[in-house]
């Protein structure tokens, strides 16, 4: 709809304003080698050399800046203005991958209306969220911002995402309470060798669009307007160079119309990669391959008029870039209206927010284990001690926090929430140990507190600040002596649960078969602690499921649920089997898995048809897998049914099962429902290795499982014809 003002001011631009309008810098915040120098960013926008500044963010600091763009520059055109907003700016939603963990989209889409709300009102345009780097890695410390090993999960998640940051029909850019989202990272960085960041990644076409690439699409069709290039090499093509994933399938096979934002300093690194000369050769490469604008490094700005000149960038591939640019701006209604209102800037959560994302974070934890049931706590208890490093702590709030917002908004304290829950007992409390290090002086007085409470809980994890961006681990263990905690505390013979705050998959250690119970509740966000308590004393039934396997080693990663069938499938017969010989088959948790306080029965899957010619399903019939489920304990609560489908013999390798349906349904006690599940041919065929783009679906027999994780057996199989 803007074509015409587009290509009106396009005919007013110089050719150093075009490139000025690539340029994106970073203002104060460093989220990456080097920062930003205001002064220059002034002194750019000013001579209209910049098109956009990120890491900034206040109704006063925006306004002020927008006004050097608007009023000082030749051609007046505003400033588009970006921030990390991953999951909260004041208002901190557990991380992604917890999110993931509901199993309900609509927490990821609550997280980005709160999110949309603070963030626009304080002068921000643009989000560089939703992350959906689909990954097997938990070395990789960027699992935390995605949404785990799955790319229909995180494809439904990052659908939701772009939803709640853009509106419904993803055309509310303009209004006061949206943001732009931005579906990144392009694409396979969560392909990373061995977990180490910004690293390596050997791609077949076929995995690359089976595994990588579902996310992506989905982000777009829910009207995603921006795309950010990854970090990484793609089958030795670095992201920002390469041609095939950010022209040919992204712009050319998608038709994606939007706009493609470098990393920070991702083009210069192409000189790193070794795979440009100099910056000339790095602006060169990334805008011919696909990229729009650089953010932070300035090749664009630097080079691009010698460039054109020589021939080495087309007119064309300039004016399309800055057309992007300007549709953004022109989507977000900054011609209109550059400023934002100074009087509504919303600084701090509201108590609306709040309970969002208190209700979010309770939503998303994972009861991992629960013998004797003793969880969930009584908040009658007379004595209960908290223990541990992150009991008393308020940075729960995981990666990606606003620095402004962990230092005026931190989380709330587990051992206060406790308190508050169970006002009638007597609450000590114990560090024990520190989240890092082997000083172990502290032990003896965390087993004082636990031998003199009826109950312990015992709060040990990861501190965010080795979760996210550049945190990877090679030990993705309890850091520091923190097992040793557990250790003491189990052998003081008093019940005891272990409440876990992390940002990747742990592995759980020797520990875990002397805890009776073990609650995942991640990097929770400003609600911590109350969250925290809300499972622990039952008020919420816990019902989220792992959106990741938990290894039992770091020596068995990558290990995944959907990994490709083998020759010689695992049997424990037989010693010539894939598995290893120290370990027994599987994760210590499986993709899908989750408890509750209360019991569910499932009955036997149903087929609305046995069998169905793929001729219809490629024309868009669908067919119907059923299932009831009952909850069979003595509370309400929440499950989360399963659809895995297994294509039996296919002309490429296929997952031993991938999922394709799940539905949380919360149920009152005695409760039954049946949950309907409709499959079509996106949801059994697969994309082979033809680079132009190939979907294919091929008659045979596939299982259907059904189930409540991962491991469901119960299934039906159904024949194409
Ligand atoms: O959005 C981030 C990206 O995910 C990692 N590098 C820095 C960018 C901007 O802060």
């Amino acid at each position: 709809p803007y074509d015409r003002k587009i290509r009106e001011l396009l005919g007013r631009m110089t050719v150093d304003e075009k490139f000025g309008q690539l340029q994106q810098l970073p203002w104060t915040w460093d989220t990456g080698p080097g920062g930003g120098e205001t002064k220059a960013v002034e002194d750019a926008a000013r001579k209209g050399r910049l098109g956009s500044v990120f890491s900034i963010f206040g109704a006063k600091t925006t306004n002020a800046l927008q006004k050097i763009a608007v009023e000082e520059s030749r051609l007046g055109i505003p400033l588009v203005f970006g921030l990390d907003v991953i999951h909260g700016m004041w208002t901190n939603f557990p991380i992604p991958l917890a999110q993931a963990a509901s199993f309900d989209p609509e927490v990821t889409a609550a997280d980005a209306e709160v999110s949309a709300k603070e963030a626009r009102s304080s002068g921000v345009h643009w989000t560089f969220a939703p992350m959906m780097d689909v990954t097997h890695e938990p070395r990789w410390g960027r699992i935390a911002e995605g949404n785990g090993e799955d790319p229909y999960l995180t494809s439904a998640f990052a659908a939701a995402k772009v939803r709640g940051y853009q509106g419904k029909d993803a055309k509310g850019l303009k209004d006061k309470d949206r943001l732009a989202a931005c579906a990144k990272h392009f694409v396979a960085y969560g392909g990373a060798e061995g977990g180490r960041d910004y690293n390596t990644v050997d791609v077949s076409e076929s995995r690359l669009r089976n595994l990588y690439l579902p996310p992506f699409k989905a982000a777009l069709d829910a009207g995603a307007a921006t795309v950010m290039a990854s970090f990484n090499t793609i089958s030795g093509v670095p992201a920002h160079g390469n041609t095939h994933t950010l022209t040919e399938i992204l712009k050319d096979e998608w038709g994606f119309d939007g706009l493609v934002v470098s990393d920070f300093t991702g083009v210069q690194e192409l000189i790193a990669h070794g795979f440009a000369e100099d910056g000339a050769d790095a602006a060169r490469l990334s805008l011919n391959a696909g990229v729009d604008m650089e953010m932070t490094s300035t090749h664009f700005v630097e080079n691009g008029k010698k460039l054109l000149r020589a021939g080495k960038i087309e007119q064309s591939r300039l004016d399309d870039a800055v057309y992007r640019v300007l549709q953004l701006k022109f989507q977000l209604g900054l011609f209109d209206h550059p400023y934002v209102e100074e009087k509504d800037e919303i600084t701090e959560p509201s108590a609306a927010a709040r309970k969002a994302a208190r209700a979010a974070a309770a939503r998303s934890m994972v009861l991992l284990k629960n013998e004797k049931s003793v969880l969930p706590l009584s908040a009658g208890a007379s004595s209960m001690a908290v223990v541990g490093p992150f009991g008393d702590s308020d940075d729960l709030l995981g990666t990606w926090v606003i620095p402004a917002s962990q230092e005026k908004f931190p989380a709330v304290k587990v051992v206060d929430a406790v308190k508050k829950a169970a006002p009638k007992a007597k609450v000590t409390y114990a560090k024990g140990v520190d989240a890092a290090g082997e000083d172990t002086a502290g032990i003896p007085a965390a087993v004082a507190a636990a031998k003199a409470a009826d109950v312990t809980v015992v709060v040990v994890g990861e501190p965010p600040s080795i979760s996210g961006e550049a945190a990877a681990r090679s030990d993705i263990s309890l850091p520091g002596a923190q097992e040793k905690l557990v250790e003491a505390v189990a052998a003081t013979g008093k019940p005891f649960v272990v409440v876990l705050v992390n940002g990747r998959p742990l592995t759980l250690g020797g520990w875990l078969a002397k805890a009776p119970a073990v609650l995942e509740a991640w990097h929770p966000g400003t609600e911590a602690g109350h969250a925290i308590a809300d499972v622990l004393f039952g008020t919420v039934n816990p019902g989220g499921k792992l959106p990741v396997s938990f290894p039992r080693t770091v020596g068995q990663i990558p290990i995944h649920y959907n990994h490709e069938s083998t020759g010689r499938p695992y049997d424990p017969d037989n010693k010539y089997t894939s598995k290893y010989l120290d370990l027994p088959e599987g994760p210590q948790f499986g993709f899908g898995h989750g408890l509750s306080y209360t019991e569910f029965t499932l009955g036997a899957p149903r087929l609305s048809r046995p069998r169905v010619a793929a001729q219809a399903l490629r024309k868009g019939d669908t067919l119907e897998v059923s299932v009831s489920v009952r909850n069979t304990g003595k509370r309400a609560g929440d499950e989360v049914v399963q659809l895995y489908v297994h294509d039996k013999a296919a002309s490429i390798t296929q997952p031993v099962r991938r999922l394709r349906g799940f539905r949380r349904v919360t149920l009152e006690p005695g409760e039954q429902t049946t949950v309907r599940f409709r499959l079509g041919a996106e949801d059994l065929g697969f994309w082979t290795n033809d680079t132009r783009g190939r979907f294919l679906l091929e008659p045979g027999a596939f299982d259907l499982y059904v189930g409540t994780s991962s491991a469901a057996k119960e299934k039906v199989t159904l024949t194409v014809t």
